[in-house]
């Protein structure tokens, strides 16, 4: 079996162009969604997350807040920022990029932010929410997976899933989804790590894949079921002479055999990237109804 590609470019095209006439309904109204971005130092591949983050809130008509401060900015500077954005009615959106360089304790900053502001979905008060199944922000890359498996066809209900990857911003958030009660979830979900033993064992099992470990080759074609819908979410840099920046995108999956066994695999780059965007986007806009009493 040759699986079909999920094309993650042409989900997102489709969920933007909702979200863009939702943004032309608000400003009639003389509502704009408004996003703050805030990048610490000059890490690249933040630099292109931020990039295209910014770039995709223009595409739909969101304001964005362009904030890029030098590595050696203050913790305090920073969550005074926080603050200010906390209290500025124009912002609906805060979106702090990780990782912050080490003299800047993560955890405060993300505390500071206001969690009806949080489209990150990564404060405490949001996660709480998810876990017990109250509305909230969800974090947008297991959203984004979320999403495309629903819009893909895929049934989730009583499906076995394996998670390989227990991060707080995907692997631990997307299995708390996946078990909801709900149309959405009702998966058995199954979470590995480096710690596992016999990982291939899990997956081998797995209806639903999904790789989040930040490791190329984590999922190779022996362990996956024939069959099997398998998402990547790695994306890692690996090098590669023959390209002009000196490396190419790859996920976590062995993409060229696995697709030779799967019936619904995503790819990397144009997989579960430009939903996890399109789940910011979403968020920032459900903030700005949320303000305006529209929800
Ligand atoms: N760093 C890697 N992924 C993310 C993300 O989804 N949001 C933020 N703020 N930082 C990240």
């Amino acid at each position: 079996m040759t699986a079909q590609i999920i094309d993650g470019k042409a989900l997102a095209a489709a969920m933007r162009a909702e979200l863009k006439d939702t943004v032309t309904k608000l400003k009639t109204k003389g509502i704009t969604p408004g996003l703050a971005v805030i990048l610490v130092g000059q890490d690249p591949a933040s630099q292109s997350y931020v990039t295209a983050k910014e770039k995709a809130c223009a595409e739909i008509g969101i304001y964005s807040d362009d904030n890029r401060l030098p590595a050696e900015t203050s913790e305090a500077d920073l969550l005074a920022l926080v603050k200010r954005f906390n209290a500025d009615p124009k912002i609906h959106g805060i979106l702090v990029q990780l990782p912050l360089p080490k003299h800047i304790d993560e955890d405060k900053v993300l505390l500071a932010i206001d969690p009806d502001k949080d489209v990150d979905g990564f404060h405490p008060v949001n996660v709480g929410r998810m876990v017990v199944g109250q509305k909230g922000f969800l974090p947008c890359t297991p959203h984004g997976v979320l999403q495309m498996l629903l819009r893909s066809g895929v049934s989730l209900e009583g499906a076995e899933v394996v998670i390989v990857g227990r991060s707080n911003i995907v692997g631990k958030p997307l299995a708390n989804m996946l078990i909801q009660k709900s149309p959405t979830g009702n998966a058995t979900v199954t979470v590995c790590h480096t710690r596992t033993k016999h990982l291939a064992e899990h997956v081998q099992r797995a209806d639903i894949v999904i790789a989040a470990a930040g490791r190329p080759g984590t999922v190779t074609a022996e362990m996956v079921k024939a069959g099997a819908v398998v998402i990547d979410v790695g994306v890692n840099r690996v090098e590669d002479a023959t390209k002009k920046n000196g490396y190419r995108l790859v996920g976590d999956v062995d993409f060229e055999a696995v697709k030779e066994k799967a019936s619904l695999i995503t790819p990397v780059p144009g997989g579960v990237g430009p939903m996890t965007i399109t789940m910011l986007l979403h968020n920032t806009v459900q903030s700005a109804r949320q303000a305006a009493g529209l929800l």
